[in-house]
């Protein structure tokens, strides 16, 4: 760790700026679209691969997130670009013997959707990421549409403790069939896979509908969509304010929106939102 702020400091002091991709590893093309673009923005891009055990609310589910350390190191390397780092700390590195997060609020941004439905799960980002500018000191950081809601309380979490990095949105990159990109999908069995989809396609007819029916009719039908379709359970649909996250009431003009679901593919969690004006 000492190294890299050492190295960082260096380069900086050289005129270099710094952009940093957090990652959890399991590296797709939504990662690599990312990092695509912080290579654009910045002389150097950081890329950090670690698994944060204190944002699981669910043990299993850190057990099972995909560790694929190897793969993830041949991918950076076949990108040939020597303005790309790695850093992937234990996590001792990280939290000595005292894993546990610091307690945000994010301006209630945390009691939303994923705030409500994983408990502790938005301090566990808070704390990871807030440790991980301290030490890369980047310049930009660059977070994905994908985690929506991840990405405000990030740029919430800047604002309030003025940190000195300047984030930027990146949009969801999918499959060819919709499909968000996702670590966990690696996880998926090949008939949820081919029913997953169907999400995005709920999403797209959502944006469709947005302009002609209520946020309460379309969410009922939403439901309705997810109670036909065996292989996916729906946990939560909402059509909220695209800054407050708070959960739509009358429609404004001046307002913008989206469009925010998790799904459960058997055991495996998936998340999904979209842009309705
Ligand atoms: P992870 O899920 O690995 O995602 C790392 C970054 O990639 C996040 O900013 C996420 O939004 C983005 N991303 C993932 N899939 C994407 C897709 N299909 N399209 C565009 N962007 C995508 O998010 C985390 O890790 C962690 O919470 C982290 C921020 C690293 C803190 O531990």
């Amino acid at each position: 760790k000492t190294k890299l702020i050492h190295h960082i400091n260096e380069l900086k002091n050289s005129g270099n700026s710094i952009g940093f991709v957090p990652t959890m590893g399991a590296l797709h093309q939504g990662h690599l679209s990312l990092i695509e673009t912080a290579l654009k923005h910045t002389d150097l891009v950081v890329v950090s691969i670690f698994v944060n055990p204190t944002q699981f609310d669910n043990q299993q589910d850190l057990l099972k997130y995909p560790r694929t350390l190897e793969a993830d190191l041949e991918l950076l390397k076949s990108l040939n670009d020597k303005k790309i780092m790695v850093y992937a700390p234990l996590t001792e590195d990280i939290y000595d013997d005292n894993i546990t997060s610091e307690t945000f609020h994010f301006a209630g941004l945390e009691h939303e959707m994923e705030g409500a439905f994983r408990s502790g799960h938005f301090d566990g980002v808070g704390t990871i990421v807030k440790r991980l500018f301290e030490i890369v000191q980047p310049d930009f950081a660059f977070f994905g549409e994908k985690d929506y809601q991840q990405l405000q309380i990030v740029r919430k979490l800047v604002e309030q403790h003025s940190l000195p990095v300047k984030i930027v949105g990146c949009p969801i990159y999918r499959h060819a069939d919709g499909l968000a990109m996702s670590s966990r999908n690696k996880r998926l069995s090949k008939e949820h896979r081919e029913a997953a989809p169907f999400i995005y396609k709920t999403l797209k007819d959502v944006r469709e509908q947005f302009g002609i029916k209520s946020a309460k009719e379309i969410t009922e039908w939403v439901k309705k969509q997810f109670e036909i379709q065996p292989l996916l359970e729906l946990e939560y649909f909402v059509i909220a304010d695209s800054k407050t996250l708070k959960p739509i009431k009358r429609k404004s003009r001046q307002k913008a929106y989206r469009a925010f679901i998790a799904v459960y593919a058997s055991d495996i969690r998936l998340i999904d939102n979209i842009a309705l004006n």
